[in-house]
């Protein structure tokens, strides 16, 4: 399957530094990925780096020559100057170096500039994300542990690494990311610098709530938490901080979100109620069960009889509650809500904007083909309360996604940044 392009992603220049650590196997693919989501990627080697991977590789997958000597000058007209690490500094909007030994986090914390990594991140201005690969008593080093801290309150983005079993067979902490993670980050740190929703904190609710029967059963409904997951990952790429109140879903978490993991309605609206005062937007995606079980048995019910009936209760409505809240508090500034409808889409998120106060509703038809539960795509009205209807053609749920969080973008603007605690 073809790689997804990343809009926030596609067009932006990133400068690959790859340091020798057995984990520069995966830069070949992280550089791939890259090109794939629409980057245009230039990578630079150091002779350590080269002991375990070719510079040929990463020429393959970038397109783009590899840079491999700090004497190296370019006169191929690609770059600003023919100095490289001038050159290579100028011409990028991001400096990841990946993975990071422990010996350039050391120079790096001290400024070295022996080499052509160390001496392009001296020239860089743009943001720079290292991502540190070493045995776990390396990286828990205190001189290690120093060196860090250095980077980082200078302003460097240090992605932290996993845990598990190194190449040498010890098991700690200090092994690189793997590649969908480091990609997280890049797009997250690439909203922070250019995204419509930077200093904003997002808060999305995904997935199908599931109301107890008895300790093992549930009802439930058909939400996969696709578009609640997309809208969360949108909302990061534009840099925001993002709270994903969700049900178990089983896709992964966008890499810089909150997960706060829930079950029922009820819990929903609790964990709800408990950020959305300090949330700038709200976007409850989630399919929230209209009725619960009114008793929940405390023992598994036996099969006893041949037909069991069920007393239903209504649910809390949480966007409600929210709507009407913040006609005291004001916030969240922008609310939006989901009408997965099977008849008169229109009509009902109408009213729906009316009863709850929102500002949006993102109304779809979930009967129809490619759109709804389940489904990669997604064909939605977007439901404004200043009468706007704006209708989307078919089209994946991370691109629906995307234009919801340009709206609420949009909106935003209009108002100002709260005070900062
Ligand atoms: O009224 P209806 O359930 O169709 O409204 C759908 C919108 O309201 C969705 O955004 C959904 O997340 C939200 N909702 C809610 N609490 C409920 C039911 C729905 O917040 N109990």
């Amino acid at each position: 399957m073809a790689s997804e392009r990343i809009s926030i992603l596609d067009g932006k220049r990133i400068l690959l530094g790859v340091t020798g650590s057995i984990a520069c196997y995966k830069s070949a693919d992280l550089a791939s990925k890259l090109v794939q989501a629409g980057a245009s990627v230039n990578v630079i080697l150091t002779d350590a780096a080269q002991q375990f991977i070719t510079p040929l590789t990463f020429q393959a997958v970038t397109g783009h020559v590899t840079y491999t000597s700090m004497w190296h000058t370019d006169s191929s007209g690609g770059l600003p100057t023919h100095i490289a690490h001038v050159g290579l500094s100028e011409n990028a909007d991001m400096l990841v170096i990946a993975p990071a030994t422990a010996q350039h986090i050391a120079k790096l914390a001290n400024g070295f500039a022996d080499d052509l990594i160390c001496l392009t991140a001296l020239n860089c201005r743009c943001p720079i994300l290292v991502a540190p690969a070493m045995d776990g008593n390396m990286y828990d080093h205190p001189a290690t542990v120093e060196n860090i801290r250095k980077l980082q309150e200078r302003g460097i983005i240090v992605i932290e690494p996993d845990e598990g079993r190194f190449a040498s067979g010890l098991v700690g902490r200090g092994r690189l990311p793997e590649v969908p993670t480091l990609i997280g980050h890049i797009r997250h740190h690439m909203g922070r610098e250019w995204g419509g929703l930077r200093d904003r904190h997002v808060l999305v609710t995904a997935g199908g709530t599931r109301e107890a029967i008895d300790p093992v059963r549930y009802v439930t409904n058909r939400s996969s938490g696709k578009q609640g997951y997309a809208v969360a990952q949108a909302a990061l790429d534009a840099g925001a901080t993002v709270t994903l109140i969700s049900t178990p879903t089983g896709l992964p978490v966008p890499i810089n979100a909150t997960a706060i993991i829930v079950e029922s309605a009820q819990e929903m609206l609790d964990a709800v109620l408990e950020h959305s005062n300090a949330a700038d937007a709200l976007i409850m995606a989630a399919a929230v069960a209209d009725y619960r079980p009114l008793n929940v048995a405390d023992q598994k019910i036996k099969k006893t009889d041949d037909v069991l009936t069920l007393d239903l209760t209504r649910t809390p409505d949480i966007l409600q509650t929210v709507g009407q809240q913040r006609k005291q508090t004001g916030q969240p500034y922008v609310l939006v809500g989901f009408a997965a409808e099977t008849q008169d889409l229109l009509k009902n998120a109408k009213s729906k904007l009316r009863r709850k106060n929102v500002d949006y509703i993102i109304a779809n038809d979930v009967t129809r083909d490619g759109a709804g539960f389940q489904a990669d795509t997604n064909i939605v009205t977007i439901v404004g309360a200043d009468g706007n209807t704006l209708s989307l053609p078919q089209q994946t749920k991370s691109a629906v996604a995307e234009v919801i969080i340009q709206r609420i973008a949009a909106r935003l603007q209009t108002i100002p940044h709260r005070q900062r605690k």
